[in-house]
């Protein structure tokens, strides 16, 4: 395994056309992460060359924002019904839509029925996806032949499956694991109804424990694998943290590459932020104190400008260890310290915080739901961001935390030990530390931890320091779209 892309430009010449397929992307559809960096990728590549155009499902939400479609390719039959390419644009997005109502022609999150089950027909709808992108890549739409395909997690994993195919030269393709907990498994009598033949149910394609495994495929066929940070890389490619894909990670080598994920520092900017109370920067961070009375006031907390306000914006499973916090909020509230917590998900945490927030208002504030104005709010007002997570491949709400000034608490997990720098002691008097981290994901560490900032905080001169350091982290997606250009310039170089 290694930690990032070697090779520069090699020799390659002109803009490198990259097909990126992903299954949501912000700012049209999103429910985490995937969404920011697939939204974020091209912008971040033009500088270095690279043109990515992006595949994306015809849910309602992005047909409706699609300026100029023009139909570039017809299906008369994708997983038993028509469908179509639409190409057009939408937020500064070079846009490939796939308009086929049957799969994708349903409102709300992505996946998820109104009930919050599954879509039950998940493997066709995003095995249809995979197919048409690896049409594409093969040339289906006149004109448009992309150097390399980049899918994101398992709902495109499939891709390389579907190019096995046909026989010819086809673009190579970079599988991008944003989380190994999101396999995409699904019974092997699928396997005709996705257009797969019977020896596509092997060891060495698409079998996976007795089922067909999307992601299986992915990781095993790709021509590189990344993940979103180097210590996550380490992590699944380990037997403890690979989720049974471990060994076939770690049989990769040196295919499998960690490149940190980025944060759109034009979407998240305090300078310029229209969704907060008050603007600021690293040379007005008193400013923010705005921001921080505004957030009380949303929540019903008290407005004390001295109390330490903690907050949290995430997705509520157990990936993300808030029942940690609730676990912790007895401590939370003898220490003095306050909550703002926005988030949704399982339902035995959100009626916990929800109850939490009736038994102690004034101290304990949550909304449950999902609202991006909120986040930056929280973003901005709070003294400290936490993310307990048990994994996290990278995490993104702690670096919008940096970039705001919120001092982030994290897991030392994944990305989260590889973005902030721990408040330890040779940390503090180099001063260097951005943030404060613990481990193991346990109730005792992480309420120390909590104590810990509680101190931090009460010592002015050392939390000032501690912020204008996070907000002085390059969290750009700099360093990080260097690297995948010179990986898709040293893909699309080899014969
Ligand atoms: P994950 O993708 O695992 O959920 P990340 O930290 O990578 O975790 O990304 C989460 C993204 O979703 C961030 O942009 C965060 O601000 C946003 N987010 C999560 N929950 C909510 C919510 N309830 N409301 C608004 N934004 C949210
Ligand atoms: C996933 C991960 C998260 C990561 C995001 C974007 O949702 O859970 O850690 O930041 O993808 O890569």
């Amino acid at each position: 395994m290694r930690a990032e892309a070697v090779g520069g430009d090699t020799g390659v010449m002109g803009p490198l056309h990259i097909l990126s397929v992903a299954s949501e992307v912000f700012p049209l559809i999103k429910t985490g992460g995937l969404a920011d960096v697939a939204g974020a990728l091209p912008a971040a590549l033009r500088p270095h060359g690279v043109e990515m155009r992006t595949l994306v499902p015809g849910y309602p939400a992005v047909l409706e924002r699609l300026g100029d479609p023009q139909t570039v390719a017809t299906f008369d039959d994708l997983m038993d019904d028509r469908a179509r390419v639409l190409q057009g644009s939408a937020a500064g997005l070079d846009l490939l839509v796939l308009d086929a109502p049957h799969l994708f022609g349903r409102p709300g999150n992505p996946y998820l029925t109104p009930d919050g089950e599954d879509w039950p027909d998940n493997g066709l709808r995003f095995g249809g996806l995979a197919r048409v992108a690896a049409e594409i890549a093969r040339g289906r739409i006149d004109s448009y032949r992309p150097d390399v395909v980049h899918g994101h997690d398992w709902q495109a994993a499939m891709v390389p499956a579907y190019l096995r195919q046909a026989s010819g030269e086809a673009p190579p393709f970079v599988l991008t694991v944003h989380n190994l907990a999101f396999q995409g498994r699904f019974p092997r009598a699928l396997l005709p109804a996705l257009g797969l033949p019977d020896d596509a149910f092997a060891l060495d394609g698409v079998e996976y424990y007795g089922d067909i495994g999307f992601l299986k495929a992915g990781v095993l066929m790709a021509d590189r694998v990344t993940t979103v940070s180097p210590s996550y890389a380490a992590e699944i490619a380990s037997e403890g943290g690979g989720m049974g894909l471990g060994g076939l990670l770690q049989g990769r080598g040196e295919d499998l590459i960690g490149i940190l994920n980025g944060l759109d520092v034009e979407v998240w900017n305090p300078a310029t932020d229209p969704l907060i109370a008050q603007t600021y920067d690293a040379a007005t961070p008193a400013r923010r104190a705005a921001n921080k009375a505004a957030l009380q006031a949303r929540f019903g907390l008290d407005p004390r400008a001295d109390a330490p306000l903690f907050g949290v914006v995430s997705r509520l499973t157990s990936q993300k260890g808030l029942d940690l916090l609730l676990a912790a909020l007895p401590t939370l509230l003898e220490m003095g310290a306050q909550l703002a917590l926005l988030g949704a998900g399982e339902p035995s945490l959100e009626a916990g915080f929800r109850a939490a927030a009736e038994v102690a208002p004034g101290h304990i504030g949550c909304v449950i739901g999902y609202d991006e104005a909120l986040a930056h709010q929280i973003q901005a007002g709070c003294d400290a961001l936490l993310v307990p997570s048990r994994f996290e491949p990278c995490g993104l709400t702690q670096l919008s935390a940096l970039r705001y000034g919120a001092v982030p608490v994290v897991a030392r997990t994944g990305g989260l030990a590889d973005t902030v720098v721990d408040a330890n002691p040779m940390a503090l008097s180099a001063g260097v530390a951005t943030g404060v981290q613990f481990s193991p994901v346990e109730q005792a560490p992480f309420e120390r931890a909590l104590h810990q900032v509680a101190a931090l905080y009460r010592d002015k001169p050392t939390w000032a320091r501690l912020q204008a350091n996070a907000m002085a982290t390059d969290v750009s997606w700099n360093a990080s779209a260097a690297r995948y250009a010179a990986l898709y310039r040293q893909l699309a170089a080899q014969p």
